[in-house]
């Protein structure tokens, strides 16, 4: 890991009541209290976000939205506004996952539009990308996830595109428990990081995070934490528990 601060967010899909989301994050407050300088994220149903925002109050755990929509309002009905999620207390706004683009019809210049919106309502974009087997299997990586990453930046500034955080998230090892080899994983973040240097000035591809996602577990984060473009971990099934995820943030 480099000079950047490290990050490890939680993606809890749609898992977790407001109840039970509540339960946990309370239970991680203590549990990650001597986390040092790592940072914390949790993204819960939108339905969760009040009950985890006053759960984690104080702690310096910050939590995001899984879902925002591109316009600050309107006829867009069943989905949320940047601004709306800012105002019950998200930091961060999750961008571009790849159940939303294989599920949910999300588009590589829906994804940009969507980080431009949530830069606008003043939440920290993190975006997703990622290859599907098939695509690794062809060959595409590469492209794949420049493709996708240059779509989701679009014409931002360089000022703003730094502020930005990514994950890698290679499909085929989403919630799969097939995880992709460090060297697999640092060699994606590499390639990330220098498109970034080759597009803009050298400050933002030394600021930007870039994570590493798909089936991160206690056992495997330290590995993976160690590389040296990979900045944090998004997890989906291993946040769900306290411990496990509080396991992962001592990790890094
Ligand atoms: P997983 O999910 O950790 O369960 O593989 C990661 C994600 O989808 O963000």
């Amino acid at each position: 890991m480099s000079d950047r601060t490290p990050l490890i967010a939680g993606n809890w899909k749609l898992n977790l009541d407001p109840v039970e989301a509540a339960a946990v994050a309370s239970a991680l407050v203590p549990a990650v209290a001597d986390r040092g300088d790592t940072e914390v994220a949790l993204f819960p149903t939108a339905l969760s976000v009040p009950a985890v925002v006053q759960a984690v109050q104080g702690s310096g755990i910050t939590v995001g939205i899984q879902e925002i929509h591109d316009q600050p309002g309107g006829a867009f009905t069943g989905t949320n506004s940047a601004a709306m999620a800012r105002a019950v207390g998200c930091a961060w706004a999750l961008i571009g996952h790849s159940e939303r683009r294989q599920l949910f019809g999300e588009t590589d210049e829906g994804v940009g539009r969507k980080v431009t919106a949530a830069l606008a309502a003043g939440l920290l974009p993190m975006v997703c990308l990622g290859e599907t087997l098939d695509q690794r299997d062809a060959g595409q990586v590469e492209h794949v996830v420049t493709r996708q990453l240059a779509a989701a930046l679009g014409t931002l500034r360089p000022d703003e595109v730094a502020t930005l955080t990514l994950a890698y998230e290679p499909v085929w090892a989403i919630g799969t428990g097939r995880t992709a080899s460090p060297d697999q994983a640092q060699e994606v973040h590499a390639v990330l990081r220098a498109w970034l240097r080759n597009h803009y000035p050298a400050y933002v591809a030394d600021q930007v995070r870039v994570l590493y996602g798909g089936s991160v577990k206690p056992g495997n984060a330290a590995e993976l934490l160690s590389c040296p473009d990979i900045d944090g971990a998004l997890v989906g099934g291993a946040s769900l528990k306290a411990d496990s995820f509080a396991a992962i943030v001592h990790a890094a």
